[in-house]
């Protein structure tokens, strides 16, 4: 019988401590990113549960492009890009942020989506949930619809779901 999803990241994962700055214990997801079945698995995992709810899978930069890429072409959808500040050549709305180790602004193209389509967010970690709601109000301030969010990972006890509260959020592992 197949491997379970959460089974997969366990074993394929890497943890380190105080990475990027003391106290952080970052999780690496790149080995199961590197792994075929893994990541045929888990972006299959992310994208099922909402199919036929979005029109457009958006990923936030830098981890959270390959998840969307991948999910769009494995949907048929497109994929836009929810990028850090000043990487964005057009007109942007912009959203300050704190995540677990800092703060940051995330931008969106004014016109990438338009106004009534539904956005399915794809990112790797879920930890503060900062980075995840700044998205949100993103597309919102686009009047797009936020169809929901899929994570690899959650790190469940930083509350992220406190700031993503009534919003629907598929996560293959809470650790
Ligand atoms: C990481 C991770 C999430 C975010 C989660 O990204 O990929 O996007 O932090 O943290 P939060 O729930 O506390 O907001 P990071 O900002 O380190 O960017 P990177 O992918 O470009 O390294
Ligand atoms: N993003 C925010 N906190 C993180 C952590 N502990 N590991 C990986 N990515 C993160």
């Amino acid at each position: 019988s197949p491997e379970p999803v959460e089974s997969i990241i366990g074993r394929l994962s890497a943890t380190v401590p105080d990475y990027p700055q003391p106290g952080v214990v970052f999780r690496d997801l790149t080995p199961v990113f590197a792994d075929g079945p893994a990541l045929r698995s888990i972006v299959h995992a992310l994208i099922d549960p909402f199919a036929g709810q979005f029109d457009a899978v958006a990923g936030i930069e830098a981890r959270g492009f390959l998840l969307a890429a991948a999910g769009a072409y494995a949907s048929g959808s497109g994929v836009v890009t929810v990028r850090k500040k000043g990487k964005l050549p057009r007109r942007v709305y912009a959203e300050d942020y704190t995540l677990e180790y800092g703060t940051a602004t995330l931008e969106l193209h004014m016109d990438d989506l338009r106004p009534g389509m539904r956005v399915l967010i794809l990112d790797d970690v879920l930890a503060t949930g900062g980075t995840l709601a700044a998205a949100a109000r993103l597309f919102e301030r686009a009047g797009v619809q936020v169809s929901g969010f899929g994570v690899v990972l959650e790190l469940a006890g930083l509350r992220g779901r406190a700031n993503l509260a009534g919003r629907r959020i598929r996560s293959l592992v809470r650790e």
